[in-house]
């Protein structure tokens, strides 16, 4: 479904991707693991078309979408939930789902999607008509995940969503994303929760300095020396 082939990126005179190349099947759970600053948001940002690759080729279900703009690239399918869970926090739960949604063609997709979203997040039911910023930081990440789910994604991305949770609520973003990937959606998720992250993918790239540095299933990733480095730094990481 989704291919990068040897994807160069940089920012100014920085080069944050140096020969990317990694794939996703259709209905996969696909990891990127690696250390801060190790180039995954920027590969999520090339995917969604915020950033346009200097050299390589995105290809979604076999075309080339690399240098397409953003509003294109979410026509097409592919929904992007960005680190530090961007929500709308004056406008309501339910208004920050009918941006979400903006992109349907049909109404009856919509209220589909909204009574899908509500089975998912009782609690975004319950808190509706609420402003974004009055819930919970836990209750933002799935506000903000269900506004991505809004648009009836193929391809969904989410870029760290457990980061600043309390360990409960990190729980309950594994299980949401164990359910989406056991209901067919196709995620590409970056994450620092290495142990919960192999829990539940079917495979992972680990990343460094711009590079994918290797790649499989989580029981050949747990066996791998590269994957100690990053644990070390996980755990060396005061937090950001
Ligand atoms: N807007 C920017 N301008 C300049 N350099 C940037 C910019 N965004 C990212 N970088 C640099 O590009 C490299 C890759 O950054 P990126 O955000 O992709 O890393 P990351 O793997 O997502 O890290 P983290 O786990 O901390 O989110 C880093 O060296 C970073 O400093
Ligand atoms: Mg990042």
């Amino acid at each position: 479904m989704l291919e990068l082939n040897s994807i160069h990126a940089r920012y100014g005179a920085i080069t944050a991707l140096r020969g990317v190349s990694i794939n996703v099947s259709q209905g996969e759970l696909v990891a990127l693991l690696g250390l801060n600053g190790a180039g995954k948001s920027t590969t999520l940002g090339c995917i969604a078309g915020v950033l346009k690759p200097w050299q390589g080729d995105i290809l979604f279900d076999g075309a080339s979408i690399a240098g397409k703009s953003p509003e294109q690239i979410a026509r097409l399918g592919i929904s992007l939930v960005p680190e530090g869970r961007d929500i709308f926090s004056s406008l309501t739960v339910d208004e920050n789902l009918r941006l979400g949604g903006y992109i349907l063609k049909e109404k009856a997709e919509y209220h589909r999607n909204l009574d899908e979203i509500f089975e998912l997040f009782p609690v975004l039911k319950e808190r509706f008509q609420q402003p974004g910023g009055t819930l919970s930081g836990g209750e933002q990440q799935q506000l903000a995940i269900a506004r991505a789910l809004m648009s009836s994604p193929r391809l969904l991305m989410l870029d760290e969503p457990s980061l600043g949770l309390a360990p409960a609520l990190v729980d309950q973003i594994f299980e949401l994303i164990d359910r989406l990937h056991q209901r067919g959606v196709t995620i590409l998720l970056v994450e620092q929760n290495v142990d919960r992250s192999l829990e539940i993918v079917d495979r992972a790239y680990l990343m460094n300095t711009g590079r994918i540095e290797s790649q499989g299933t989580p029981q050949q990733l747990r066996t791998h020396a590269d994957i100690e480095g990053i644990y070390m730094g996980v755990k060396g990481q005061s937090g950001k």
